[in-house]
């Protein structure tokens, strides 16, 4: 039986998950969208969604018969509405991130996940599907011993100018919050931020570059450098140290050139190529656990913990140099 998908919220990474659902994929159709913008849920229907039915709000979309499983891609401080909604509904829902925009938010969605008693929401951390890190994981396991520290950096060749400081954390650094929790299976217990020289291509609103340090629970030191106007690409590295070795992120496939006296390989610069292959596989997840009435993958407990170590980071941002202790609730026993 296909799976039958509802978009909430038609722009870009809705569209593209719309795409990606109808052309790409096995199991599933897009069978309703929904956006404020109805000219935007048009053109969506119009490029990659003809079979599928407008509908005028999302809690239309959620309570719709037409519709299996749901997929929030909407602006940030509306996804808790919708994930709520879809978890009342008992419908598995596919949440890009952030889950909610505040912690209290994400709790209520934990909350309500834990009450319906089943796995209903996956959150949109798509590096875990990514092949590299995968592989990394693979290594950090088995080859290298424990890992003692981390050291990486998320860098873009320019921001626009609405993007202010704490952007950094919850825009950019969120992937990273997210994905070293589950690279070395740990929670951390303390951030610190600390800003080195700024950038000239920095604006006013923005301290570009940061240096964020996280403290784990099993006492793994990470440090990620945050440089959003760094000029030459978009480059995520990361390194693990461990006790018997390092173990590195492998760069992108790139074609290797010699010419004119020196060895090249490109740099990608727009982040959207970056993952790209990630979002097929994450959303390939969903529709595997949805055609069984459950999610897989980043859970509701995941997006809450990120939220609360990314206002671990926001108010370590606010006190330069403060190591901002991160305290985390029990976990309840569905996300054991
Ligand atoms: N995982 C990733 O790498 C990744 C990448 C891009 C975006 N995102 C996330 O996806 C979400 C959407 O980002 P985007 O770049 O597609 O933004 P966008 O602005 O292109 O699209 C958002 C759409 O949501 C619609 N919308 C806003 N409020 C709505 C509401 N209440 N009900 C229905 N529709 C509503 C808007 O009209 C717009 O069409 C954001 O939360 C963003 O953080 C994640």
């Amino acid at each position: 039986m296909s799976v039958r998908i509802g978009v909430i919220g038609t722009g870009a990474i809705g569209r593209d998950h719309a795409r990606r659902i109808n052309q790409v994929l096995t199991g599933a159709s897009i069978t309703a969208l929904s956006d404020v913008n109805p000219e935007g849920a048009k053109a969506t229907q119009a490029a990659v969604a003809p079979d599928a039915t407008i509908l005028a709000t999302g809690e239309e979309l959620i309570a719709s018969p037409e519709v299996d499983a749901v997929l929030v891609t909407s602006w940030g401080a509306t996804h808790e509405q919708y994930v709520l909604a879809a978890i009342a509904a008992g419908k598995p829902c596919f949440c890009e991130k952030p889950l909610a925009t505040t912690a209290e938010g994400a709790r209520r969605i934990v909350d309500a996940e834990a009450t319906a008693g089943r796995r209903l929401v996956q959150v949109g951390f798509m590096r875990r599907y990514d092949a590299g890190y995968r592989m990394l994981k693979a290594v950090v396991e088995r080859e290298i011993g424990r890992p003692l520290m981390v050291h990486a950096a998320h860098r873009n060749p320019t921001v626009p100018e609405q993007y202010v400081t704490p952007m950094a954390i919850h825009d950019t650094l969120i992937h990273e919050i997210d994905v070293f929790r589950w690279l070395l299976d740990d929670d951390y217990v303390s951030a610190q931020v600390v800003f080195p020289r700024v950038s000239s291509h920095a604006h006013a609103k923005l301290k570009d570059p940061q240096v964020v340090l996280l403290e784990t629970a099993k006492g793994v030191r990470i440090d990620v450098e945050v440089f959003v106007n760094c000029r030459y690409g978009y480059d995520i590295q990361c390194t693990v140290v461990g006790e018997e070795g390092l173990a590195s992120l492998p760069e992108p496939m790139a074609i290797v050139v010699r010419k004119e006296a020196k060895l090249q390989n490109a740099i990608l610069t727009d982040w959207k190529d970056r993952f790209i292959a990630s979002y097929d596989v994450e959303l390939q997840d969903f529709i595997d656990a949805a055609a069984k009435g459950t999610a897989s993958g980043p859970t509701s407990w995941d997006g809450y913990v990120a939220a609360i170590s990314s206002d671990a980071c926001v108010a370590a941002q606010e006190a330069p140099g403060i190591i901002v202790p991160i305290t985390l609730p029990d976990r309840p026993a569905l996300y054991a």
